[in-house]
């Protein structure tokens, strides 16, 4: 065995996008591809975050196709680098939200997740990889920016010579070239932080009184969690978990927990069996959906829901130092901290943004409308937790999903939300359409059109709160009086062409306006939208592809 240094040369378009590097496998599959990646964040790491040698790097993925091969051309180039020490999962799998749990908890330098999220995966799907820092969380843009520009030069990397893969395939301990690695349970960690935030017992006992529950793992990673879990720990029936094999195409599906994509879980909450609660996750375990009987819970009302009720969870009962959401998600979490009488902050989209301020002690729970939620307990949002958050509401009020929503609705009002995806617009298309959008943001202001009132229009820009650090460019909005937005931005973490976000909302106080159909509330928006954009004209399409 023997450190090679091996000549390269860079392959263009390495910037990492909202959530790291994401590709098409086969380009991940073109010689030296990864290892590029990879070696330039090991270059840059001393002068960014600090000297890593002799320190603990936490490795694992969502057993997609590529994370096998992936896993060990890391180790090998960590070795070769010198790295003390890598706590990798077990078959090379660790969902996200439990590689943050394990950085943390084993206080490792950093980590390197291989995943795409919610992406398809299989030898023509996607594949991804990002760094996380010491706090657990990716990897903020000053890093992610110096990764790209060093990508961009890179010409050699190192790696070791004559090694055979190592076997994953069991908790154990190896050595390479001085490195020390080591196999772990992918759940453990993870398993003993949820125990540590929730009532088990509550939940114990709404099994045993006979509540039944389905859990979609969509055949990716968070399938081994939620059987422990669920049906290991807490007593749900074998079963409760459906499609809890992680399968490295995901049975070909797209694992993305959300109406349009889950839609066997979907239709098995719709049926007169329908059990009290539903839930799914995504290819890497950080998304989440909740569902009750034939009852959706959009993402923006779940964490609103959450917030409102903390207290009756005991990793939250000292109450909440704030909340976070991300600029697209619906305002109402911001009704739950202004009842509160807590900090509300809105970030730009993506989880890096949500770091600082839970590393500062300014927010406690943060969301984002594409089905994200999670807490300061880790540094990503967290599929499984959030499901135990709602099993745990319903277990301590004894409401049912439904209730707790529409009590939520008549003491807060009613955020009515929608989010349309224009997907496979032709890329130069897509940079025309925003262009001449934030070019009319001038005249929009102040205009009445079909009678919205538009207050407002600007590109959302973020001055972070703790470093002071500016995003600009972030999502262009339209506010308009009543408290009725809608905001376009371009999709970061796509693959072909563009996708362009649509996001749209509606406040409603009146309760007896609660039970609307959600696109027939919101269709002035959507008219107002393309007539604005002109998406239609742009974008050459006729409908979007995914409405949620
Ligand atoms: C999408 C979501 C965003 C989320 C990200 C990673 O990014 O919109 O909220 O943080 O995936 O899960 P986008 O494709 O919009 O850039
Ligand atoms: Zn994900």
């Amino acid at each position: 065995m023997s450190v090679a240094s091996v000549r390269t040369q860079p392959f263009a378009g390495q910037r990492p996008g909202t959530s790291g590097l994401r590709k098409k496998v086969t380009v991940f599959q073109q010689p030296h591809y990864l290892e590029n990646f990879v070696q330039a964040l090991f270059d840059i790491l001393p002068s960014q975050v600090g000297e890593f040698s002799g320190a603990t790097l936490v490795l694992g993925g969502d057993g997609r196709f590529h994370n096998r091969v992936a896993v060990q051309t890391i180790l090998r180039m960590a070795a070769a680098n010198g790295w003390g020490r890598v706590l990798v999962g077990q078959g090379g799998w660790l969902s996200t939200p439990a590689a943050s749990a394990v950085i943390r908890r084993h206080r490792a330098f950093g980590g390197i997740i291989l995943s795409a999220s919610h992406n398809p995966g299989g030898p023509d799907g996607d594949f991804g990889i990002k760094y996380n820092i010491g706090n657990g969380g990716p990897a903020p843009e000053k890093i992610t920016e110096a990764i790209y520009a060093r990508s961009q030069t890179i010409d050699v990397y190192r790696s070791l010579d004559g090694v055979a893969d190592l076997d994953l395939s069991q908790p154990g301990r190896f050595e390479l070239e001085g490195m020390a690695v080591e196999v772990i349970d992918p759940v453990a960690d993870y398993a003993e932080l949820m125990e540590s935030l929730f009532d088990f017992d509550a939940m114990r006992a709404w099994f045993a009184a006979g509540h039944r529950m389905r859990f979609d793992a969509m055949s990716a990673i968070c399938g081994p969690y939620a059987r422990a879990i669920l049906e290991g720990q807490l007593g749900a029936p074998a079963g409760t978990v459906v499609n809890g094999e992680p399968l490295e195409d995901f049975g070909g599906h797209h694992p993305d927990p959300n109406p349009a994509h889950a839609q066997e879980l979907m239709a098995a909450m719709a049926a007169a069996d329908a059990p009290d609660f539903g839930a799914a996750s995504d290819g890497d375990a950080d998304r989440n959906m909740v569902l009750g009987r034939d009852f959706v819970v959009t993402p923006s009302d779940s964490l609103a829901v959450m917030a409102a009720h903390a207290t009756l969870v005991p990793g939250y009962r000292a109450g909440l130092a704030g909340i976070a959401r991300s600029m697209p998600t619906s305002c109402a979490a911001d009704a739950v901290a202004r009842a509160l009488g807590i900090e509300c902050h809105e970030t730009p989209t993506g989880w890096k943004f949500f770091g600082n301020l839970l590393d500062a002690g300014r927010a406690t729970l943060c969301g984002e409308e594409s089905y994200g939620t999670g807490s300061s307990h880790v540094r990503e949002k967290d599929g499984l937790w959030a499901v135990l958050f709602w099993l745990n509401l319903q277990a301590a009020t004894g409401q049912s999903v439904e209730q707790l929503v529409r009590a939520h609705w008549t003491r807060f009002g009613r955020h009515y939300y929608s989010r349309h995806d224009w997907e496979g617009i032709p890329t130069d298309r897509a940079d025309a359409l925003m262009a001449e959008l934030r070019g009319r943001l001038p005249s929009l202001v102040g205009q009445t059109l079909d009678g919205l009132h538009l207050a407002q229009a600007d590109d959302f820009a973020y001055t972070d709160p703790v470093d002071g650090s500016l995003s600009s460019r972030q999502g262009v909005r339209l506010l308009i009086d009543g408290g009725a937005r809608v905001v376009f931005r371009l999709s970061g973490t796509g693959t072909e062409g563009a996708t362009l976000r649509v996001y749209l909302e509606r406040y409603e106080a009146e309760p007896a306006r609660h039970n609307l159909p959600v696109q027939q509330v919101l269709a002035p928006l959507i008219a107002l939208a393309d007539q604005v954009a002109g998406i239609r004209r742009h974008g050459g399409l006729d409908a979007p592809a995914v409405i949620t």
